[in-house]
């Protein structure tokens, strides 16, 4: 797969430049069977920046990001955490929604390694815009975006950590500066914590405590940016 990279314009000063450029996006198959790449929404200011998996079907056919049951439910954690809604920017890992039919119904695919690489070049053009103090990684797929393969979000979760070297995972970061991500002239390196993702509170026996667990990571950036 040739990724994303030779989709990005060099001169793309602007989220607003960077989402008109990812709507014609072939850097990996997923276009095909997609309805619309959905790229990240919210404030261009934000000093907080969320990085989900993929869209899901709602988010697919509405192209936008978290506006299904995955996005009310972070809504609501944001809520209970402390932090302003309006200040913050989501996005996702992978930039189309990968599914398989059984009959008419769409079912959710994990994205693969694969697709996690290339669409990794988007996520770092949002962050060089963006800035962030504080990127909050929702999952395993975010996770292996942004800390590689042997991260594991269950072991290190809730804990605010540096933003990852380049050279750490060079295999993963595919020769995509991640250097630019967060950390320029004008901007320390933004910090990062992983949590549960949204839709694996949904999915969990015991959903109130999964909830719980989410509010309680996510009061730890609260902290850090009051
Ligand atoms: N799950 C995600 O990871 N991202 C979305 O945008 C919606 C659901
Ligand atoms: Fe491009 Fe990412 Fe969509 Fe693949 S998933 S086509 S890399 S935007």
């Amino acid at each position: 797969a040739p990724g994303a990279q030779q989709f990005i314009p060099p001169q793309a000063d602007t989220l607003d430049d960077l989402r008109a450029a990812a709507a014609g996006c072939r850097g990996c198959e997923l276009y095909r069977d997609a309805s619309q790449t959905v790229f990240g929404r919210g404030d261009a200011t934000a000093r907080l920046v969320f990085v989900g998996e993929q869209p899901g079907d709602m988010e697919d056919q509405k192209g936008l990001p978290f506006v299904g049951p995955a996005g009310r439910l972070l809504r609501r954690a944001v809520d209970d955490a402390g932090l302003d809604p309006s200040h913050i920017y989501l996005t996702n890992a992978v930039k189309h929604f990968r599914f398989e039919l059984r009959g008419k119904r769409r079912i959710h695919q994990t994205p693969d390694r694969v697709h996690i690489t290339a669409c990794r070049p988007w996520l770092v053009a949002e962050f060089a815009q963006l800035k962030p103090e504080v990127v909050v990684v929702l999952g395993a797929t975010a996770a292996k975006a942004l800390l590689g393969p042997t991260f594991r979000v269950t072991r290190q979760r809730g804990e605010l950590l540096p933003w990852p070297a380049a050279a750490q995972h060079p295999e993963d970061f595919h020769r995509v500066p991640v250097d630019n991500a967060g950390g320029t002239a004008d901007a320390p390196p933004a910090r990062l914590l992983a949590t549960i993702h949204p839709s694996a509170v949904l999915r969990a026996d015991d959903q109130d405590k999964a909830y719980e667990g989410l509010v309680t990571d996510l009061t730890v950036v609260a902290r850090v940016l009051t």
